[in-house]
């Protein structure tokens, strides 16, 4: 196969990384995608930063096996514990990585806003540095969501313990009309209305992917391996579940319009 005409592999720890496949799709038209979600062992976020670069690498050998000719880690845990790992491994591979959309609220002009994401990514060097650079002229309050992404794997069926645990996590934060909230893991697009009622004040919300795909378009058009054209584009869901309908539920979230935890199922 021609090398441009290969897919691009997106990965996360599981059904998140659909949420940022899908503006990847609709902004990329004629590219093919491989998708893995390693749904078999999520939750990455409250694991050892070891452990998610070993999970990291394994995913990005399983892609390349599919031959991609990029690798989007859709991912904030994962890319914040592995990227610089990957980048020093694979050094021919194009690799973009999803991470906290701070500077993204920060440019639209928020002045309070709330970053919520994994406490692995919340505690990671790079997020840190993020932070003390955009501190200071505004208001930046994190909040480590510990078992949040876990309850959305579940889909449905426990949608009852992820209100609980939003009211929870939210009653910490401080009174602060925030303006804006960064949804640092791609799971929590798939929740945004439960978190939009628990916050009285209207905020935007900022994940990134937009930024994401035009930085993936970018170095893919630098090599000369964007697509132009693609007639009968394909999109292949993976997982590492043991659950054989694990990609039926993938492949149903990323065709449905669906943009909340409550409207999907298993
Ligand atoms: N969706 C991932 C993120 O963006 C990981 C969540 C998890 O597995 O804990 O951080």
């Amino acid at each position: 196969m021609n090398r441009v005409d290969s897919p691009i592999g997106v990965f996360d720890s599981g059904v998140g990384g659909i949420s940022t496949l899908k503006v990847l799709a609709k902004m990329l038209p004629h590219e093919d995608f491989v998708f893995f979600g390693d749904s078999g062992n999520a939750p990455y976020g409250e694991k050892r930063r070891e452990e998610v670069q070993r999970l990291t690498n394994n995913a990005v050998q399983k892609l390349l096996t599919h031959h991609i000719k990029g690798m989007v880690i859709a991912c904030n845990t994962a890319t914040s514990a592995s990227k610089p790992m990957l980048l020093e491994h694979y050094p021919d591979l194009t690799i973009v990585g999803i991470e906290p959309a701070l500077k993204e609220a920060v440019d639209n002009g928020a002045q309070n806003i709330l970053v919520m994401a994994t406490p692995l990514t919340l505690a990671m060097p790079k997020f840190q540095r993020q932070l003390r650079l955009f501190s200071g002229e505004r208001h930046i309050e994190t909040l480590p969501c510990s078992g949040l992404a876990g309850l959305i794997e579940c889909g449905a069926q426990r949608l009852d313990d992820v209100k609980d645990l939003l009211r929870r996590l939210l009653s910490t934060t401080s009174d602060t009309q925030f303006d804006a909230i960064v949804l640092g893991c791609t799971h929590y697009p798939f929740v945004k209305d439960l978190i939009a009622e628990c916050i009285p004040s209207h905020p935007r919300f900022f994940t990134g992917y937009e930024g994401l795909t035009r930085h993936l378009t970018h170095l893919l058009d630098d090599k000369n391996l964007l697509r132009t054209g693609n007639e009968h584009r394909s999109i292949e869901f993976l997982s590492s579940s043991v659950n054989p309908h694990e990609t039926d539920l993938y492949r149903e979230l990323f065709t449905s319009s669906i943009e909340s935890a409550t409207q999907f199922g298993r």
